[in-house]
Order: structure tokens, then sequence, then C-alpha cells
């Protein structure tokens, strides 16, 4: 039987970065669960039933990857989901401490399950959620950076003055 992954985010908005690691995973695995954390620190500009709809349509034409909302500790969703694997993209050096500590924190708390870090084609390597919004809120051109239903809704934002 193939193996499961988890594919966790805050995915605010999702990007061509998020979505390349996607494809890499669903290669990989038999199933892909892109898994939304619901209550992050921070305030979202995107809801979260607007990141599960962006999401869905991003996820769609991808047979084996589906999108679901989270909370709580991710190795007890994953576990519950009956995941054997986390999937993480590293983009850069600076990435790796954070998902270092994340990675061995999730296998203190969850060892049966394995962090499995993947990286995005170097296209995206410098693609981030945080830099794609302020851009965005600036008026920048990021429609090559995020997919399309994303490029628009943050063109929309812009355009109503609720950009973040
Ligand atoms: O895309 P992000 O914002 O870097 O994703 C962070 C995420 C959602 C993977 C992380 O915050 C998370 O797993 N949160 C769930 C709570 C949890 O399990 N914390 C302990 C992990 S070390």
């Amino acid at each position: 039987m193939g193996m499961t992954a988890v594919y966790p985010g805050t995915f605010d908005p999702v990007t061509n970065g998020h979505l390349d690691i996607i494809t890499r995973g669903g290669r990989l695995f038999e199933h892909v669960i892109v898994a939304i954390l619901k209550n992050p620190d921070k305030e979202p500009l995107f809801s979260l039933p607007e990141r599960m709809e962006i999401l869905r349509a991003v996820v769609g034409p991808l047979p084996n990857v589906k999108v679901e909302a989270f909370d709580g500790l991710l190795v007890d969703y994953a576990r519950s989901r009956g995941a054997q694997a986390i999937v993480r993209g590293l983009r850069a050096l600076s990435d790796f401490e954070y998902e270092f500590q994340m990675a061995l924190m999730n296998r203190r708390l969850g060892p049966d399950i394995e962090t499995v870090y993947m990286m995005p084609s170097e296209a995206y390597s410098y693609v981030s959620s945080r830099l794609v919004k302020e851009v965005a809120r600036l008026g920048g051109d990021v429609s090559a950076l995020v997919p399309r239903e994303v490029a628009e809704r943050l063109r929309a934002r812009v355009a109503s003055g609720r950009s973040g």
C-alpha cells in the first residue's frame, strides 16, 4: 500500500512554490493532504474558507491531492489521517533552522511520522507568501509567482483597499 503525506502550512496565499511542492509530493506519495492551519498567530489576509476554496481549485487537476483544515498538533492530525509523512519545502538556508527545529519537535511528538523535505524549482526559491502580499499591496505584478486564482483575488483586494 502506498503512503499518505500531509503538506501543512498557512497558505496565505498559496504560491507557485507551494504548488511545485504539492506536485512533487503527489508523484512521490499515493495520497497527499494539503492541510491548512486553522488559527495562525497572525491575522491572515485570506480567510480560511477562502484559502480552502483557492487551494481546492488549484489542486483540482491532481487526483491524489485533497485539501483539509486542521488545528491542534500537526502530528496528531497526521496520525488521524493515517499519514506516514509530513512534507515541507526548503527554499534556502534561511529556512533551515526553523524547519530543523520543527522536524525534530515533530519527531519527538510523533516518532512514527517522518518529515520529508523537498526543494522547489529554483524559479521559485525566493518566492514567499509574505513577499507576494507585500509586492501585490504596493502595486507590483505577482502573476508569474502565484496561481491565477490568487493573482485575481490579490488584484481585487488591492482595488478594494483591503490588501492587508
Ligand atoms: O507555512 P507555515 O506557516 O510555515 O506552516 C507552519 C505550520 C502550519 C506547519 C506549523 O505552524 C504547524 O505545524 N502548526 C501546528 C501546531 C504544531 O503542531 N506545532 C508544533 C510543530 S513544531
